[in-house]
Order: structure tokens, then C-alpha cells, then sequence
């Protein structure tokens, strides 16, 4: 194919951002791939809103089956969030043998098993490295980069609205409320920041992380999760005076075959290197069995970092169809099992 076309279902902060980079960077992405890349049909929830970066506007849609059924689309981008609808959507996507590209790690986390199985069922791509860490490529650097290690240990800063939050009560003295308010507007929170703030969206990124790490199945729900709404001003000032900082943290360990998962805050003394990420930046501290101290650090929420991973997840899949090998490089090895088990 000269030209794969793509369904992007969502146009707020990340598909704006996945707009913008196929047009910025359309030379590049084009010599890389040797064919062109067009979004043919956005799903939105409002079609009238004003849109910044799409210059035809003919091709905005409420209608997902103008996405999932539309024989033209490759590709389906979802940035849209949300669950029980985008997983209806992305399994009828799936059904049509179309690919998917994902930041959703709600879905993700607590449904990907399915998922997974089904795109093995119809040869079909998931990637979802945006779900994770934003512009950081963790779940690459997991599954590819450090494909020949034993993974023992995950930690990290996962949730960039919490740091966000958490930098600005500790630098500026601003209160939760404030401060949460300005994640908001720099759209850095979901759509219910509920989960922000309660760890719940850390603790997916976790099970993620802990699913591809282990190479088990980790269940969400057997995630310890405890957020920050209850670290209070005060907390964080005395914490400061005896020489340590508040910080919403993920770990993920493996210990003879059993996998623990949890998110919480932890007091972390001023010099250590996670003390150090500030605002929306992330940080993941992997150790491997061979490899050591390993650490990955950048930005991991807002429009165009998280697009940078969603775009390079795209790219992914378009080499896979042009390679002819859609559904096979990416597979992490218990859905196969799992599939496996229910075809049996
Ligand atoms: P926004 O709220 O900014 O944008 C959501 C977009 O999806 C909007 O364009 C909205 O349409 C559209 N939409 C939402 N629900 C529906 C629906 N039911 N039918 C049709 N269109 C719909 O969200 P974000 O861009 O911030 O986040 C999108 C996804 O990316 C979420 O899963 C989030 O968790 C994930 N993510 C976000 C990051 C961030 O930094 N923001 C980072 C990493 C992942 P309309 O414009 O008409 O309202
Ligand atoms: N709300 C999420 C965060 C977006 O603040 O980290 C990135 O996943």
C-alpha cells in the first residue's frame, strides 16, 4: 500500500497532539515508512466545536462505525478514553481486522487480556505505549530493550498530575486545590482526576509495567493503591525540615514467582534520583537481573509527548503490515496462553 489511512477516535490534548506531529513531522514519517499516512475520519463527541488543526473538516464524525466499520481504515488510533464503549469500539475494530494504537490504560489495564486475545484471534497489532509514562518508551524499552534480562524490580513516578501537585505544595507552597486546577488546564489530569489523585491511574500504569516486566498476569484490582488526597501541607513542610520529599510511588517486585504490586506515598530523602523529578515529569527505575540500575526518565503527560509515543506506535504498526507480520511482533507471551486456553 502507498498510502494506510488511519480512524483517530478522540481530537482533545493527545489527538490534537498526534495532528499535529503527522503534519509537522510528515517528511520524516514518510521516508521512514516509504508511504504516506492519512487521518481519514475523526471521531469527536461534538462535531461543531472549533478544531485548531484540521483543515477539512468533512472528515469529523460522531459516528464510530464510521471508524470501526469503514473498510478504507487500516488503523484505529483511540484517544479518546473511557470503557465500556471504547472497548466495544476497539473489539469491533479488532473484528474488522483493523489495528490499534492505544493510550488508554484504563482499558488497558483492567481489560488488555481480551484484547490481546481477540488481535491474536484476527492478526492484528495492540500497541499502547502511550498508556504509560507518556513520552517515555517504557513498554518498549520492557519488551524489546531489555528483552534478555530477568526483571526484578519496577519503581517509579507513573502519575504526572500527582507530581505535578505534589512539586508545587513542596516548591511554592500552593495549596491541592490550586495546584490541581492548573494540571487540569495544562490537560494533564483525566477526564475524572479522581483517578489521579487517588493513585488509581498509577496503579494501572503499574499493573502494566509489572505484566510486561514478569511476563505474568497481574490483576489491577490486587494493586495496594493509597493517593495523596490525604498528605496534607503540613505533612509536606515537616517532611521537608527532617531532609525528605513526599512522593506518589510505584513499586513492582518480583520474589519467588510472586508478583507485588503497589502505590503510595512515600517519604524519599532530598538526594535520592526519583527526589529529583519534578512536576509533569515521570521517572521509571527498572533493575534487571543482569543489566543492573537501569532508569528512564522524561516527560509523562501533556499533548505532544504523549503523541510522540502514540505516533511512534503507529509507525510500529505500519512497518509490521508492510513487513507482513501484523499480530506477531509484539505479543506478550501469556495472552497467548491465555488464547490458548480458550480456543481449547
Ligand atoms: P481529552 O478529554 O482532552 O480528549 C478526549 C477527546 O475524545 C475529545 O476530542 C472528545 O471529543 C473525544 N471523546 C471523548 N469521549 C468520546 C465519545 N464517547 N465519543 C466520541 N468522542 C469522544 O482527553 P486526553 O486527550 O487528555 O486523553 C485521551 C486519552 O489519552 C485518555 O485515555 C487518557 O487517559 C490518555 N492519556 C492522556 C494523557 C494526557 O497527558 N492528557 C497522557 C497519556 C494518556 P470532543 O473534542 O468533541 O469533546
Ligand atoms: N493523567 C495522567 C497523568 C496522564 O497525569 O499522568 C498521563 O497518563
Amino acid at each position: 500500500k502507498q498510502k494506510i489511512q488511519i480512524g483517530l477516535c478522540g481530537l482533545g490534548t493527545v489527538g490534537s497532539g498526534v495532528v499535529r506531529i503527522l503534519q509537522d513531522h510528515q517528511e520524516q514519517i514518510r521516508y521512514k515508512l516509504g508511504c504516506e499516512v492519512e487521518v481519514a475520519k475523526v471521531l469527536v463527541k461534538n462535531k461543531e466545536k472549533k478544531r485548531e488543526y484540521i483543515k477539512d473538516a468533512s472528515i469529523l464524525t460522531m459516528e464510530a462505525s464510521d471508524i470501526t466499520d469503514n473498510p478504507d481504515i487500516d488503523i484505529v488510533v483511540e484517544v479518546m478514553g473511557g470503557m465500556e464503549d471504547t472497548y466495544q469500539l476497539m473489539e469491533r475494530s479488532i473484528r474488522n481486522r483493523k489495528h490499534i494504537v492505544t493510550a488508554n490504560k484504563d482499558l488497558m489495564a483492567e481489560h488488555g487480556d481480551k484484547l490481546f486475545a481477540l488481535s491474536q484471534e484476527y492478526d492484528t497489532d495492540i500497541y499502547y505505549e502511550a498508556s504509560v509514562a507518556g513520552g517515555i518508551p517504557i513498554l518498549r524499552s520492557l519488551s524489546d530493550g531489555l528483552a534478555s534480562d530477568k526483571i526484578e524490580k519496577v519503581m517509579g513516578i507513573v502519575n504526572g498530575t500527582t507530581n505535578f501537585i505534589l512539586t508545587k505544595m513542596t516548591d511554592e507552597n500552593l495549596s491541592f486545590e490550586t495546584v490541581l486546577k492548573e494540571a487540569q488546564a495544562l490537560g494533564f489530569a483525566e477526564a475524572d482526576p479522581t483517578s489521579d489523585v487517588e493513585g488509581l491511574d498509577a496503579a494501572r500504569k503499574m499493573t502494566l509495567l509489572a505484566n510486561l516486566a514478569f511476563k505474568m498476569p497481574v490483576a489491577y484490582s490486587d494493586v495496594q493503591v493509597a493517593g495523596i488526597t490525604s498528605v496534607s501541607q503540613e505533612d509536606i513542610e515537616f517532611a521537608g525540615k527532617l531532609g525528605y520529599i513526599v512522593k506518589l510511588i510505584g513499586i513492582a517486585a518480583i520474589d519467588d514467582g510472586k508478583v507485588e504490586v503497589s502505590v503510595e506515598p512515600t517519604l524519599l530523602p532530598e538526594a535520592h534520583p526519583l527526589a529529583q523529578v519534578k512536576n509533569e515529569f515521570n521517572a521509571v527505575y527498572v533493575y534487571g537481573h543482569a543489566v543492573g540500575e537501569t532508569m528512564f526518565y522524561g516527560p509523562g503527560a501533556g499533548g505532544l509527548p504523549t503523541a510522540t509515543a502514540v505516533v511512534s506506535d503507529l509507525m510500529e504498526v505500519i512497518k509490521n503490515i508492510r513487513l507482513g507480520v501484523s499480530g506477531k511482533a509484539y505479543v506478550q507471551p501469556q495472552y497467548k496462553t491465555a488464547l490458548k486456553d480458550n480456543t481449547e
